[in-house]
């Protein structure tokens, strides 16, 4: 049994109730420059749809926020209206990126209480929000940076999003891409950090530890990463943590940091059914990816072995795949989506595979890399 299958077998040893049961990821919130003009990017070269909508036309006067959806995944775009917004110190600190994992639960009141209990820090105390379509309990606590974890309870409500948001739809004919749900959300935190975070989601959310990668599975000649990766009992969950490790030159997770001004979410994976569809419409409307040399390609079949694809067509279209005890799965980086060399996205295709694409550290940081030198950051 892999130690992931084994893992995955204790999550929910029993007799032992989960204090902290998640349904899955209820949203992602990203605070950003311009919300109006970063909806179109995710509607028009992501596929989202617009569904709800809150700023001046709502009676909103502190913010605007877009709320877009695929399948199960939803993003929160949110941006100041005035100077004395708290958002604009997020912004200017750290520019584009995620505030926000929100955790869809069936109790925010116990959520908050069980968390804060074993340690967290409060960001939220439980609040009521209502409308005409019910009530919403929403509360929060803080994690690595200056990210937070909402909890949201939505049991009593049926309206668009949250109290306070209407309905909005896309004016244009949006073309989804087959994104179907969040696959697990990635953070980066400082040096010598992340054995803290992993026992913060250990001890004060009951995660339980899946897998670790240290710089000799994860190195090149000049940069290096640990992470470990934690997920929830139900195993819908899961936050890899990465730490930067000793290289010649400056590490990825180093360059985030510097340009993030700390710890933060460094990438969001979301899943598909058909990558190579998703990835085609993806590259045509623009969305730019990490170039794999294609050398990666020439040892593929001894690497991998037998997969459904047509290695060509992968070839062709950059995808990367890796194997584990229980299947493959065939993944993609994006380029950094604002210009600050922070947040990113991976498309991730699952053919039986629970793991996360260690075998492609290596070929992805060496091109990783090349963009380093680009940018001036090596
Ligand atoms: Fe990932």
């Amino acid at each position: 049994m892999t130690p992931l299958a084994h893992a995955l077998q204790q999550e929910t040893p029993s007799g032992v109730p989960d204090f902290l049961p998640i349904n899955g990821t209820d949203h992602v919130e990203l605070f950003v420059g311009n919300a109006k003009q970063s909806a179109y990017y995710y509607q028009a070269a992501f596929g989202y749809n617009l569904v709800a909508y809150a700023g001046l036309e709502t009676g909103q006067k502190e913010f605007a926020s877009y709320v877009l959806q695929q399948d199960k995944i939803r993003l929160v775009l949110t941006t100041p209206l005035n100077p004395e917004s708290a958002i604009n110190q997020h912004l200017v600190q750290h520019g584009d990126g995620v505030k926000v994992l929100a955790l869809w639960v069936d109790d925010a009141r116990r959520s908050f209480e069980e968390t804060v209990k074993r340690g967290a820090k409060p960001a939220m105390e439980p609040t009521v929000l209502r409308d005409e379509h019910g009530e919403v309990v929403v509360s929060a606590i803080h994690t690595y940076g200056q990210t937070i974890h909402k909890f949201v309870e939505r049991k009593n409500y049926n309206g668009a999003f949250l109290p306070g948001y209407q309905p909005k739809s896309s004016n244009f004919e949006i073309k989804p891409v087959g994104l179907k749900y969040i696959d697990h959300c990635v953070g980066n935190v400082e040096l010598g950090d992340m054995n803290k975070w992993v026992q913060f989601y250990e001890d004060v959310m009951g995660f339980k530890l899946l897998v670790t990668f240290d710089d000799n599975d994860i190195s090149t000649e000049y940069t290096a990463l640990m992470s470990k990766v934690v997920s929830n009992g139900n195993g819908y969950i899961k936050f890899p943590i990465n730490e930067p490790a000793k290289g010649r030159k400056k590490s990825q997770i180093e360059e985030y940091i510097d340009f993030y001004r700390g710890a933060g979410v460094q990438h969001i994976a979301v899943a598909t059914d058909d990558i190579i569809f998703t990835v085609s419409e993806l590259r045509r409307r623009g969305v730019e990816f990490l170039y794999v040399p294609e050398t990666y390609y020439d040892d593929l079949f001894e690497r991998v072995g037998t997969i459904n694809e047509d290695v060509e067509t992968l070839k062709k279209l950059n995808i990367l795949v890796d194997r584990d005890d229980e299947g493959y799965l065939l993944q993609l980086f994006t380029k950094p989506v604002q210009d600050r060399p922070t947040v990113f996205f991976e498309i991730i295709q699952r053919c039986g595979a629970k793991s996360f694409g260690k075998g492609n550290f290596k070929a992805l940081f060496e091109s990783i890399e090349r963009e380093q030198e680009l940018r001036g950051t090596l």
